[in-house]
């Protein structure tokens, strides 16, 4: 098995899943080239060591410049603020690093933009943290839909609801600060709008509304001075797709107990699918024309006749986790490397998703629909 090194920047709450994913991935893809940890940086010195001693990285530092241009590093995993996203993959790219992102890659389109095109001129290959669609019972939606198994597709219902930020006492951080693009339309909703895309196809039209419901936070955990807060805390678009139908997307970081509501209905002349992140292995299917004394949902269960869920458990029913969607995310990255099938969601993928905000942004500052473009 053919070895590549790793490095990853930033050690939070995201560090942790890729390198866990990076260390899991060969024994669950036999396939796989298998990943050598070789370097951990983060900002905070302490950390990065902290992490180092805990993956088995080889090295551990605070300056990530050195670790992306370290010979023994191939592969780069950016998971720190989104501010930082664009100077990172930009060294690493020139560095000629494959480059594995975190959502969304920057705080605007047009920064996107040229992290895409640096990628593609290099020839590097690019994968996005868009996780939740690497889920095996999302390819079945997505299979039954292209299949048409629900006729024409004439609504699309989504949402991605949390509550990280409904306290008002939840100090200023870099979700909020504004260099680093939208609040939860850009946090969150980056997802719901990537899992439509990758559903339905391209979005063509967007009018938004976006209100920020938490004016102000403190500076500092427990500080009594305050900040004002200038992003969203609930982002609501209704959307177009090219395909022809209408669709509503909500980002809202402030739903009091909703913990991982990132779900949908997508409905069709012929049925309904519904999907939530809270039930991640199961999807609910409603068929037309059933007859009236038993027509109802039908709850399918995720199990091995869902690839590649078999890669992890034999039996069905016993369930994949959050981080076995990053394992999976991280195969499909060195499958892509190895030369296979460049399943994405790439920078370019990642670049029509930060369009899709950008205009919900706009379009919600000018009250008014607006063309995607
Ligand atoms: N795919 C997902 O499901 C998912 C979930 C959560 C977060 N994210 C994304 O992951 C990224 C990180 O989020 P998180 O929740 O892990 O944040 P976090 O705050 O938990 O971790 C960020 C880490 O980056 C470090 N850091 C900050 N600035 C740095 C710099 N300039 N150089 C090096 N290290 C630096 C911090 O010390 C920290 O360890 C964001 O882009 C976020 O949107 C994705």
């Amino acid at each position: 098995m053919q070895e590549i090194g790793v490095g990853i920047i930033g050690t939070g709450f995201m560090g942790k899943t890729h390198a866990l994913a990076y260390r899991a991935v060969a024994g669950v893809f036999p396939e796989s080239l298998r990943p050598k940890l070789v370097a951990v940086a983060d900002i905070d010195e302490d950390a990065a060591k902290r992490a180092a001693a805990q993956f088995g990285f080889a090295r551990a530092s605070s300056d990530w410049k050195s670790l992306v241009t370290d010979p023994a590093v191939e592969v780069v995993s950016i998971t720190t603020p989104n501010r930082v996203h664009k100077e990172q993959a930009l060294a690493a790219i020139a560095a000629g690093k494959h480059v594995h992102c975190e959502k969304p890659i920057a705080p605007r389109a047009a920064d996107a933009k040229i992290m895409m095109e640096a990628a593609e001129a290099a020839g590097v290959v690019t994968q996005v943290g868009f996780n939740y669609i690497k889920n095996p019972i999302l390819g079945l939606a997505r299979s039954m839909i292209v299949a048409g198994e629900l006729g024409d597709i004439v609504s699309f219902r989504g949402i991605h609801a949390e509550d990280y930020m409904a306290d008002a006492d939840v100090p200023y951080n870099w979700r909020v600060d504004p260099s680093g693009g939208g609040g939860a339309i850009a946090d969150i909703g980056s997802h719901i709008i990537g899992m439509s895309r990758f559903l339905l196809g391209p979005i063509v039209e967007v009018i938004a509304d976006l209100r920020t419901v938490v004016g102000s936070r403190p500076v500092s955990p427990g500080a009594a001075e305050r900040r004002k807060v200038e992003v969203d805390d609930i982002g609501r678009a209704i959307v177009r797709f090219e395909r022809g139908c209408s669709g509503s997307i909500e980002a809202n970081w402030v739903a009091l107990g909703r913990k991982m509501q990132l779900g949908f209905e997508v409905t069709g002349t012929k049925g309904t699918l519904v999907f939530s992140q809270e039930r991640l292995n199961e999807l609910h299917f409603y068929r037309a024309g059933a007859n009236p004394r038993e027509a109802g949902f039908v709850r399918i269960e995720a199990g091995p006749q869902h690839a590649p869920y078999g890669n992890f458990i034999v039996a069905p029913g016993h369930q994949l986790g959050f981080n076995e969607l990053k394992t999976i995310e991280v195969a499909d990255f060195l499958r892509a490397i190895a030369g296979g099938e460049q399943k994405g969601p790439d920078f370019r993928e990642a670049w029509e998703i930060q369009k899709i905000i950008d205009t919900a942004i706009q379009s919600s500052k000018e009250r008014r629909w607006l063309a995607v473009s």
